[in-house]
């Protein structure tokens, strides 16, 4: 059994559905999702937004900032399944230990990881809840990186993706204080006009006068949203014909 990497610790949150814990060099630490439930959050922030979008016919290409434990991946593939409908995405995440082990998990090899149980409680929660098979959506999560439609990448790095469009981007980076360069006006707004498509729809738990701000001069619709578990507000942006 792999140990979990010093500077991550797992953390369940209220309802039990698990979170993780980074602290960086020593002194920074990030809970990656809100205390009172993980699940409930991304499903809130993240899952409710891909739905949108299918809704609004939008074929879904998916921007995900921040693999983490991989909510946002395993919720779009079970809407993928109970909407019928195929979804790509591309996922960037800094830690090599995350990636692996995602990876591993999804292709079901025997190696160990202390995040597989994570996993496992992601999935069957997010099927219990979309009520779709179990034994399809890890299907499609296993064969979906063979098939490109799930694509992970390490660092997030504008040069990765040169000028890739997506229509559905999940803004997940660390807060102001852990990755500050995620939240400037200057990377948001080469971020916006090199990566989102002319219809889009973007999501983020956060909810800062900056990005407002540069969503607008991005031609976006922006809703300010309720937060999760009493923050005051999170932010959905809309822009072109889905709004
Ligand atoms: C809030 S967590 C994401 C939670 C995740 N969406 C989930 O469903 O569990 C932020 C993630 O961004 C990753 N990260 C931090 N800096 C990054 C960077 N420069 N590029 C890509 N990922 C980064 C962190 O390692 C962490 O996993």
């Amino acid at each position: 059994m792999l140990s979990l990497p010093q500077h991550m610790k797992l953390v369940p949150t209220a309802d039990k559905s698990p979170s993780l814990e980074i602290t960086y060099s020593g002194e920074v630490s990030e809970l990656m999702h809100h205390s009172h439930g993980a699940f409930p959050e991304s499903v809130y922030i993240y899952g409710e937004t891909l739905a949108l979008a299918i809704q609004h016919n939008i074929q879904p290409h998916i921007l995900s900032i921040g693999l983490g434990l991989a909510y946002n991946e395993i919720l779009s593939f079970c809407i993928s399944e109970k909407m019928n409908i195929d979804i790509s995405m591309t996922t960037f995440e800094s830690e090599p230990f995350l990636r692996d082990s995602f990876f591993q998990w999804t292709q079901g090899h025997s190696e160990n990881s202390p995040l597989y149980s994570s996993y496992d409680t992601i999935l069957k929660m997010a099927t219990d809840y979309y009520q779709v098979s179990i034994s399809s959506v890890r299907e499609q999560l296993k064969s979906a990186f063979g098939s490109k439609q799930l694509v992970m990448k390490n660092e997030f790095q504008f040069e990765a993706i040169k000028n890739e469009k997506f229509s559905v981007i999940f803004y997940d980076p660390f807060s102001n204080k852990a990755s500050p360069d995620f939240w400037t006006e200057s990377f948001l707004s080469s971020f916006l006009s090199h990566h989102a498509d002319l219809s889009c729809i973007f999501s983020t738990y956060a909810a800062t006068g900056i990005l407002k701000r540069t969503l607008k001069a991005n031609k976006f619709e922006v809703e300010l949203r309720n937060g999760f578990g009493g923050k005051r507000h999170s932010t959905r942006a809309i822009r072109s014909s889905i709004s």
